[in-house]
């Protein structure tokens, strides 16, 4: 079977798990972080070698308050977890997004985290956090004016590959194949310049009980589908 190198996913569908339990939302976002581990593991023993989560976008920040706090509690204490586990299982955790919005801690907790497992050698795990791809593009943009400007770049220089490198995902190749739990067909702001030729799988399994074997059979789907990015095969 052919093995994406990179799989983007959307993690929905946390609260609907929860209100199908009579729980409250939050339970939801708990026990889906806890699923996040166990697939990053079963991806890169399936031989993924890139895996991208969108775990907060720049949209989440209209959820009530309490659901706001709830998130970014857990994802601090999911990235203090992957300090402690980052050497072990040698992942390098890339945070894409934009961070100057979240706590200075948090901030903090990101650069020592980036910066520790920058060398490790096995999945390259993204988590996208206040991420949002127009405010990603938009970003990129405002950085590549600036060194327009300032002569760094002309403008007959800019093309896909160098625009490329103003994104957070520089370095990182675009994803082969896009996840989406849960049920919902779109992408809600997700890695819309990346993804241009990402194949698309959805299925209406809700994100905490997405499994290992969910995760084979996305990978099925992907390997019927024949990938021409615009020419024939
Ligand atoms: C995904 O689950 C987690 C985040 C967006 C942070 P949701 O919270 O969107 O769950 P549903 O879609 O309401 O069920
Ligand atoms: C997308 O899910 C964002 C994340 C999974 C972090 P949402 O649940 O927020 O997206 P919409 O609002 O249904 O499009
Ligand atoms: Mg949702």
């Amino acid at each position: 079977m052919q093995i994406p190198e990179h799989i983007a996913l959307i993690l929905d569908g946390n609260g609907r798990w929860a209100k199908k339990r009579m729980m409250p939302r939050n339970y939801g976002h708990a026990q889906g972080s806890k699923n996040v581990e166990k697939i990053c593991r079963a991806a890169y023993n399936m031989g993924v070698k890139y895996l991208t989560v969108y775990a907060f976008s720049t949209e989440n920040w209209s959820r009530p308050e309490d659901e706001v706090e709830t998130l970014m509690k857990l994802l601090n204490n999911y990235l203090k977890d992957c300090i402690k586990q980052t050497t072990k299982n040698n992942m390098r955790v890339r945070i894409i997004g934009d961070i100057t919005r979240l706590d200075v801690s948090m901030q903090e907790r990101i650069k020592e985290l980036e910066e520790l497992s920058k060398n490790n050698t096995g999945l390259n795990f993204q988590v996208a956090l206040n991420y949002g791809s127009r405010d990603e593009i938009i970003r990129a943009v405002k950085r590549l004016a600036v060194d327009c400007e300032n002569k760094a770049l002309t403008i007959d220089e800019i093309d896909e590959k160098v625009f490329g490198n103003y994104l957070d995902t520089k370095d990182i190749p675009d994803p082969d194949l896009m996840i989406r739990t849960s049920g919902e067909q779109r992408l809600s702001n997700y890695l819309l310049w990346q993804m241009a030729y990402a194949e698309m799988y959805f299925t209406d399994t809700l994100w905490p009980d997405f499994s290992e074997k969910d995760l084979e059979d996305a990978i099925r789907y992907y390997n019927s589908k024949e990938r021409r990015f615009g020419g024939l095969r």
